[in-house]
């Protein structure tokens, strides 16, 4: 059993923070003073929108720690006790904002403390708490259209892509993969069909092999492959989102998927497995939506088993200038108008595309999982880069 701090995405202290932001919405302070309390702290504050002009530029982040470097105070930024002393100290704006000076300063770094570090959602600034709940939402709120949305916005083919990602893992028969960022299954369901297969092709390949079987025998062959047609292999899909996990079960019962197959609900930045676990480690179009990327990278690492590999196909960046303006008019200007009519939803497809412009380019990608400890990383451009699958082996 994995320690039970490591069970669950844990929602953290949310109550203070957001009781907090909230006062901060409300208070009689200008915006200006607040503002002026150090750190930005303010709930939902949008940070001013990037212009559109064509080719979208990725916004640097606002200096801080960054996925690459961990913030040595991320703790002691997120603990409950700094929550709570913000909480404790909010009631005395009034005077702080008559005396200014030290305790101004003293009170806006408590609350820029419990409010947490700086991240992006989209084109817009958030905390990192503010960015895991948005995702959150995002999710539960596509679930039930995801899939045809899929085949909308890509015309089909992310079904190519995710088919390419399974050749490229070409699993054994025995394989144990873990597919975190799950969501309704598609890679899960790859797999299985490939690895199925695989043992009928093996199966016959040691029929043929021996000339003098009886019909008797080659019957029986069959049907003991019958019985367990995947042998030992098995897929956990691991996501953070109960909705997603949801319809991805409905539709393994809808399409007869039951073996070897497993639904987990757990954060990629805090899997709830065992150490060296895993042959295998995939994420589809999960780890751009992962808050802290450095952790699901360590994590990935700490859950295969030594030779495993690790295998990411994500959102990437288009080199070529005339494809890429192409790619940006279709990505902002039709995108969003599909999810609005397919699934009711504007904002989270208008996340989905500003998310793909924020996510590290394929060499900033390559060199994070080399800073995990992965060895032999590499990466396949896939359509000119729109997408990109990177490659990785624990030794
Ligand atoms: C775009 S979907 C991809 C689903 C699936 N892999 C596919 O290719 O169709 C992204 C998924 O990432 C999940 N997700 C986001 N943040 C996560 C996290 N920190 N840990 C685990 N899953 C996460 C979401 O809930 C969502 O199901």
């Amino acid at each position: 059993m994995p320690p039970a701090h490591k069970q669950l995405v844990a929602p953290g202290c949310l109550g203070p923070e957001l009781a907090s932001s909230q006062a901060v919405k409300s208070s009689q302070l200008p915006l200006s003073s607040v503002l002026s309390l150090g750190t930005n702290t303010q709930c939902g504050h949008r940070a001013p929108p990037p212009r559109y002009e064509g080719r979208v530029r990725r916004q640097p982040l606002p200096p801080g720690p960054t996925a690459a470097a961990p913030d040595p105070l991320r703790e002691v930024r997120g603990s409950c006790l700094c929550k709570m002393a913000a909480a404790a100290l909010w009631p005395c704006r009034a005077v702080l904002a008559r005396r200014g000076g030290v305790l101004r300063a003293l009170c806006g770094s408590v609350r820029g403390l419990a409010a947490g570090t700086q991240t992006h959602f989209g084109f817009q600034t958030v905390t990192e708490e503010e960015r895991r709940e948005k995702i959150n939402q995002v999710f539960e709120s596509v679930a039930k259209k995801y899939d045809v949305m899929n085949d909308s916005m890509t015309l089909g083919i992310h079904r190519v892509w995710k088919d390419i990602l399974v050749h490229k893992m070409n699993p054994s028969p025995g394989t144990l993969l873990l597919d975190v960022a799950g969501g309704t299954g598609d890679i899960a369901f790859r797999f299985i069909n490939y690895v199925r297969s695989a043992r009928e092709r093996q199966l016959q390949r040691k029929l043929r092999s021996h000339q003098n079987l009886s019909w008797q025998e080659i019957s029986e062959s069959y049907q003991e492959e019958q019985c367990k047609p995947l042998g030992d292999s098995q897929v956990v899909v691991c996501d953070i989102n109960k909705e997603m996990l949801k319809v991805g079960k409905q539709k393994a019962q809808y399409l007869g998927y039951s073996e070897g197959l497993s639904w987990v609900l757990g954060n990629a930045e805090e899997l709830p497995f065992n150490d060296d676990k895993f042959d295998v480690y995939t994420i589809a179009f999960g780890i751009r939506n992962v808050t802290r990327i450095d952790l699901a990278l360590q994590e990935a690492y700490r859950v295969l088993k030594p030779g495993g590999r690790f295998l990411c196909l994500e959102f990437s960046h288009v080199s070529n200038p005339v494809i890429s303006r192409l790619y940006d008019l279709y990505s902002f200007q039709v995108i969003p108008v599909l999810g609005e009519v397919i699934a009711g939803d504007w904002k989270s497809y208008q996340y989905l595309v500003e998310s793909i412009r924020r996510f590290p380019p394929q060499e900033e990608l390559k060199a994070m999982i080399e800073e995990a400890g992965f060895f032999k990383v590499d990466y396949q451009n896939l359509n000119l880069g729109i997408v990109a699958i990177h490659s990785g082996f624990k030794l």
